[in-house]
């Protein structure tokens, strides 16, 4: 019976991490907005600078990643940091919404770039 039980639970487990992240969120103004006072709000520019185009760390806003690109790859870094490089998680002091709110930000600032509004 426990055994049937645990084989359920694995099999739940499995069919969530089927579904990758993706950011929930539309890009409108407030979402927007709300994103870069997190940005701000978190000291993530003392690293990657004030408009997110990279210092100590990468630029966010272009379409060069470290790794392969995907929102659940930015949320997980953001998120959980990456051991063993200067980037530590956010997860403690930012929620999971706050950080879909401020990828939905770099998101805009990448849109933004490409249409070279900036
Ligand atoms: C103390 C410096 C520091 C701070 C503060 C910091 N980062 Fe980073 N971040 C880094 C470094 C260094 C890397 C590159 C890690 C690596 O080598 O994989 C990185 C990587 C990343 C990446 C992945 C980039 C890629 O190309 O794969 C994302 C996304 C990111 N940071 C977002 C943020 C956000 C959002 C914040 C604020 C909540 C933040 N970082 C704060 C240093 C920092």
């Amino acid at each position: 019976m426990a055994g049937v039980v645990a084989a359920l639970l694995f099999g739940a487990a499995a069919a969530l991490r089927a579904e990758p992240l993706v950011n929930p969120l539309t890009a409108d103004d407030d979402t927007v907005k709300l994103g870069r006072k997190a940005w701000i709000a978190s000291g993530c520019m003392a690293c990657h600078g004030n408009n997110a185009r990279g210092a100590v760390g990468p630029d966010l806003t272009d379409d060069e990643w470290l790794r392969a690109y995907s929102d659940e790859m930015v949320f997980n870094t953001i998120k959980r940091g990456r051991s063993g490089t200067a980037m530590s998680g956010f997860g403690d002091t930012l929620s999971d919404t706050q950080i879909w709110q401020l990828i939905t930000w770099l998101q805009d600032e990448n849109r933004k770039r490409k249409a070279g509004a900036k």
